[in-house]
């Protein structure tokens, strides 16, 4: 007698179970019970086990892990489509930043916004999200800058968390940027982030994040924080090497930092390095792009080196205000010189490893959350050939505890 399952799904064109390289089987099929992957293999080979509560006839079509986006500032009051304008008619990113627009630009919004606000934000967003097949989003705080719009922005990220379809990761990046009351006295809120801040919010954020830039956090700065944030108990994530070198790589491996993100100026010698830690390479080829950056990061020569390498959208209202996965995919292909096999695994395994999470998701692995894809298409080329398209027909997404 076959099992009865919850869901069987069978007659895929292609599974990409992404386990060795795309681990692509034909004809394949998926057997889920309990939100758990139970089986996958060929159709006919499963279709003599299990039979299905509800079965989808998968025929032509390409079933995949659920998309991860390990990167992402969802959370933020307001737009800044002027800065945009300003950046077209010559201004820097930074410049505007240093002006204080740009990333303090959104504080101002974000301080004035109510949770309701930010919560109802949260949840189209993360729609928006889902609708690309995305079943883990990352999201930062960092619009607050202070204590209190930093704990505000973790909260609302908590019920986003506990309210939405997909599995929330919340990060904190309290050091996004030093607000405007303390450009006289860094110091003091390098003090209200570390003694106040990172011990009383561990309970709202896993991982702790850092800006690491000129007109951000310097090397020095970082290490402190950084430090105290391990200390804490938090996973260590840095902005770094976007615009400007500061010494990234090393400050990675010397914390042991999970990621590295945004890597557009890397030399050969800090590429040894990473090569060295433990971190994942995070690339996020649509700020580059938005910011008309000369420099993309070396992600051939980071794979190349054996260096995991994953993908993100850095949705956010400044860099990369746009939340299309996909397209960040393409961009990784088309502009990086990554292989469409590559970035499979960049928004799957290898974005799960830049969560921590690995062991839960990011592969069709039998055990693993069944958090999966049905695309309406029939090869997993497809999107990077019909670039463009959303292909996503059908998304399966557990929350988070
Ligand atoms: O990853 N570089 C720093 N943070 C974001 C941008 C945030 C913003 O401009 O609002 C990034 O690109
Ligand atoms: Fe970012």
């Amino acid at each position: 007698m076959p099992k009865n399952v919850d869901l069987f799904i069978t007659n895929a064109a292609q599974i990409l179970t992404m386990e060795e390289g795309l681990g692509c089987v034909e004809d394949g099929a998926v057997a889920v019970h309990d939100n758990k992957i139970v089986a996958v293999g060929k159709s006919a080979d499963l279709e003599n086990r299990y039979s299905g509560k509800e079965t989808i006839n998968a025929r032509g079509k390409v079933l995949t892990p659920g998309l991860i986006d390990c990167h992402t500032h969802l959370l933020f009051s307001g737009t800044r489509e002027q800065e945009y304008l300003s950046r077209l008619n010559g201004a820097s990113y930074l410049e505007i930043l240093q002006q204080g627009g740009g990333i303090l630009n959104t504080v101002e919004k974000t301080r004035a916004a109510s949770p309701l606000e930010l919560l109802l934000h949260g949840e189209k967003w993360l729609k928006e999200f889902l609708s690309f097949g995305v079943t883990t989003v990352e999201i930062k705080s960092g619009y607050g800058l202070n204590y209190e719009t930093e704990k505000k922005m973790l909260e609302v990220i908590q019920t986003l968390k506990s309210k939405t379809a997909q599995e929330v990761v919340p990060t904190f990046l309290g050091a996004h940027a030093f607000p405007w009351e303390a450009k006289k006295e860094p110091e003091k809120y390098i003090k209200e982030l570390t003694e106040r801040m990172l011990p009383d919010f561990r309970h709202l954020a896993e991982n702790c994040d850092i800006f690491l830039e000129k007109g951000a956090f310097s090397y020095a700065q970082a290490d402190l924080i950084l430090s105290a944030a391990k200390k804490a108990g938090y996973r260590l994530k840095i902005h770094t090497n976007q615009m400007n070198s500061l010494g990234g790589m090393e400050l990675a491996k010397k914390v042991g930092a999970l990621s590295v993100e945004h890597l557009d100026q890397l030399s050969q010698e800090e590429m040894d390095l990473l090569a060295e830690s433990e971190a994942v390479a995070v690339l996020l080829p649509g700020a580059s792009f938005f910011l008309q950056e000369e420099n993309w990061a070396p992600a051939r020569k980071l794979l190349d080196h054996h260096i995991p390498v994953a993908l993100s959208t850095d949705f956010n209202p400044g860099s990369c205000p746009c939340a299309n996965l996909h397209l960040i995919m393409n961009l990784a292909v088309q502009k990086h010189g990554m292989l469409p096999e590559e970035a499979w695994r960049a928004v799957t395994i290898n974005a799960a490893k830049a969560l921590s999470r690995e062991k839960e998701v990011g592969t069709l692995t039998v055990g693993k959350k069944a958090h999966l894809v049905l695309w309406n298409m029939p090869n997993y080329l497809y999107p990077f050939y019909h670039f463009g398209k959303n292909f996503v027909e059908k998304v399966w997404a557990l929350p988070g505890k």
